[in-house]
């Protein structure tokens, strides 16, 4: 513990200013020290804590734990990807918090990538009624997005996210050091995610995208950092203006309306989310300049930041199966509505609540096809 203490270093706190329950976002390397104590801090003390993980995943969590002089903490594992976020993964994990005696205060710990965070976020806002939850992403796309805002979701074979809670943690604790054994295209998948708030809220992120690609791939520990805590920032800003998700928060879908229909499309697992992101932000830029919202400038920019990030930049899609999936989805409301991008003096800002026509969709689709 003292020698991964003198290595810690904490890069920022991002306040999530939520007027019942704000909470910070940690950002830094070697954070178990500072997870420690804030567990050991809670006004009501956390007898147990248990941690939600995958066996992948086990060792670092263990590690974690134990580097953070935490005492009485269970491990849970649910199943590695998406089918892991189950009805019956759920009620696993009830019957295992059921024999563990856990309580109200104690805490329920995801540790994990988005999957992670889904299913222990569920967990912990519905038993007991609401217990403790910590998030400890371990995947960019996590400590960058899934893991702040409260979103949590369970799948129905009938469609992702079908079920869920918005359930706030107390805190967020994004160690960068659990994104050095990360695979490369695992980085790449995260980097959608930045690209997006590059082009909704803060352009300066796509050029640290394009001109550090390889050291972020790379895993440059520092650089990954700092992109966290832009990223983290913007999204506590959103969170904190929109946590029900009824308004500015839409902004954060940018792209992901085409992206979980090609989900579903192409199933599950089989095409990683920021690859499926990265995808629906190129349709999106070509539905906007098909309703002549934004210039190919623009288009092309989406192309070069997203293919600099070693993601996806062109598919062959049926816009038939696309409109299915879209009648299965939670925001359908008599026809699918899109966030897009729309020129301004500035530059481009993101509109959500847009409708678009079949025939500018199906335009779209192909021009995604290269
Ligand atoms: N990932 C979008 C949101 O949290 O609202």
């Amino acid at each position: 513990m003292t020698s991964d203490r003198a290595n810690a270093y904490l890069h920022a706190r991002v306040r999530v200013e939520l007027p019942m329950a704000p909470y910070d976002v940690v950002v830094g390397r070697g954070l178990a020290g500072a997870f420690g104590d804030f567990l050991r801090s809670l006004e009501e003390r956390t007898e147990k804590v248990f941690i939600v993980t995958q066996a992948s995943l086990q060792d670092r969590a263990a590690a974690f734990v134990s580097s953070s002089g935490i005492a009485n903490a269970h491990t849970l594992l649910i199943d590695e990807g998406e089918g892991a976020k189950s009805l019956a993964a759920v009620r696993r994990l009830y019957d295992e918090l059921a024999d563990g005696e856990a309580h109200r205060h104690d805490a329920v710990v995801a540790f994990g990538g988005g999957v992670v965070t889904d299913v222990a976020g569920f967990v912990a806002s519905t038993f007991n009624r609401g217990m403790v939850l910590v998030n400890v992403p371990s995947t960019l796309l996590g400590q960058v997005d899934a893991a702040i805002g409260g979103k949590t979701g369970i799948n129905l074979e009938r469609g992702k996210n079908l079920v869920g809670t918005i359930y706030q943690p107390a805190a967020v604790f994004c160690d960068v050091a659990l994104l050095e054994t990360v695979p490369p295209e695992e980085i790449s998948s995260g980097l959608a995610e930045v690209v997006k708030y590059g082009f909704i809220a803060d352009p300066s992120l796509l050029d640290t995208v394009e001109s550090h690609a390889d050291a972020l791939i790379g895993r440059d520990l520092d650089l990954l950092a700092d992109v966290v805590v832009r990223c983290a920032t913007i999204k506590a800003r959103v969170v904190a203006e929109d946590e029900r998700d009824s308004g500015i928060r839409a902004l954060l879908n940018y792209g992901h309306t085409f992206a979980h229909a090609i989900e579903r499309v192409q199933g599950y697992g089989d095409v990683r989310h920021g690859e499926a992101v990265s995808l629906g932000m190129m349709a999106a830029a070509f539905l906007a300049s098909e309703m002549g919202l934004i210039d190919t400038s623009v288009v092309q920019r989406h192309r070069s930041v997203l293919a600099t990030a070693g993601l996806p930049v062109a598919a062959p899609l049926d816009v038939d199966e696309l409109e299915v999936a879209w009648r299965h989805d939670k925001k359908y409301r008599g026809g699918v509505r899109f966030v897009l991008l729309e020129k301004t003096d500035a530059g481009v800002a993101p509109v959500a609540g847009i409708e678009a026509s079949r025939e500018k969709i199906k335009t779209a689709i192909e021009r995604l096809a290269g």
